[in-house]
């Protein structure tokens, strides 16, 4: 019923604007008590076999909805009712910021693919706290960190260690995000000093609580082997705790979609099936050449249940979608969850 009717409407309309209907919606729905709890039934597999331990926590599933659906971390009690085993909220920045100007979100339906340019358009750090206070169930959280586009690379540090400490009373896990191709030069951020820098400075914050929480790095799909091997070091040397693989990538090989229309959407990081390929090859490289050294979130591409074993068998330890989410309905985690359960775990 999704691919064939709700979809077709949506797809008809301003892709961002259908996100905040959308989502709007799917609050309204898990308000009303009685039909909540229904379609949170059917969307939720709940199994002891679905479990993964991780970083000290206990997922209740291994899919997740990746960064940038919830960048304001206000609906992610009702994702956690669809089903999913955890929500990455974020890309938070210290201030709230407008973002790039509007229109900055494209479908391109022939390649089921997303090109965005956002701009970490989110209203802030204390807008996100208030939210997290809000949450219900054994759903676990991530919080995605960014800097805000007016901080120089320079001071970059400073926001990082901003939203470390303001969000870690709320959030399970930490996802340092350097690799959104949308903030003007960020992705310099990747290089090995600069990682050293911010996951030490966040390191050490972390290492004098009482009870430190996983830190991970979130990876341009665009690094070349040489650059993914020195992320393995800087892991090894910061002590940090693994890996989000992949973020959205700058290429626009090998797409369907006619070369005038992509070429007219512009800049942006490209998602969805064009970058399930290379999300693969990025985990598999980190999982041999590290020897499985440190867990890997796998993103990129998934929209099937097989899409999700591709990055389990490659390495990944946990999985998330967002493009998949968009294309193939609000049922995802159950089709992947359920798929989990019947192959061998
Ligand atoms: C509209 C949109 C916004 C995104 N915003 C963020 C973000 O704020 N932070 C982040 O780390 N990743 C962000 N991403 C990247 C996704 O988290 C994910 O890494 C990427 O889209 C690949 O997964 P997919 O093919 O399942 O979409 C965004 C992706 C999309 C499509």
């Amino acid at each position: 019923m999704y691919k064939k009717l709700i979809r077709p409407l949506l797809f008809s309309f301003d892709p961002e604007k259908v996100h905040h209907f959308a989502t709007g919606s799917l609050k309204f729905l898990f308000s009303i008590p009685l039909l909540g709890k229904a379609v949170s039934s059917y969307a939720s597999v709940k199994d002891k076999k679905l479990e993964r331990k991780l970083f000290g926590l206990t997922f209740p599933n291994p899919v997740g909805i990746a960064a940038g659906f919830d960048k304001n971390a206000a609906f992610f009690n009702e994702l956690g009712n669809l089903g999913f085993g955890f929500v990455e909220v974020g890309t938070v920045t210290p201030k709230g910021q407008p973002g790039n100007k509007k229109p900055r979100l494209f479908r391109l339906p022939k390649d089921k693919a997303l090109i965005n340019r956002m701009g970490f358009n989110n209203k802030g750090l204390q807008s996100a706290v208030e939210n997290l206070r809000q949450r219900r169930g054994n759903i676990i959280v991530g919080g995605n960190l960014g800097k805000n586009t007016a901080t120089p690379n320079s001071k970059a540090v400073d926001d990082y260690v901003t939203l470390f400490n303001g969000l870690f009373d709320y959030v399970d896990y930490f996802t340092v995000n350097v690799s959104c191709p949308n903030i003007s030069d960020l992705r310099e951020l990747q290089d090995q000093d600069a990682l050293l820098e911010i996951l030490n400075s966040l390191q050490t914050i972390n290492l004098k609580k009482n009870k430190p929480k996983p830190i991970l790095l979130k990876l341009s799909p665009d690094l070349n082997e040489k650059q993914l091997d020195e992320v393995i070091e800087v892991i090894a040397q910061t002590n940090i705790d693994g890996v989000v693989a992949v973020n959205t990538t700058v290429s626009r090989n090998l797409l369907g979609t006619e070369k005038a229309v992509v070429e007219s959407i512009g800049k942006g990081g490209l998602s969805g099936r064009p970058v399930g390929n290379r999300s693969t090859e990025v985990i598999r490289y980190l999982s041999q050449k590290s020897n499985k050294a440190f867990p890997i979130i796998g993103v990129g591409g998934i929209f099937t249940p097989e899409d999700a074993m591709e990055k389990l068998n490659a390495g990944a330890d946990l999985v998330q979608v967002y493009t998949g989410f968009i294309y193939e309905g609000p049922f995802i985690a159950r089709k992947i969850n359920k798929h989990l359960l019947n192959s061998v775990l």
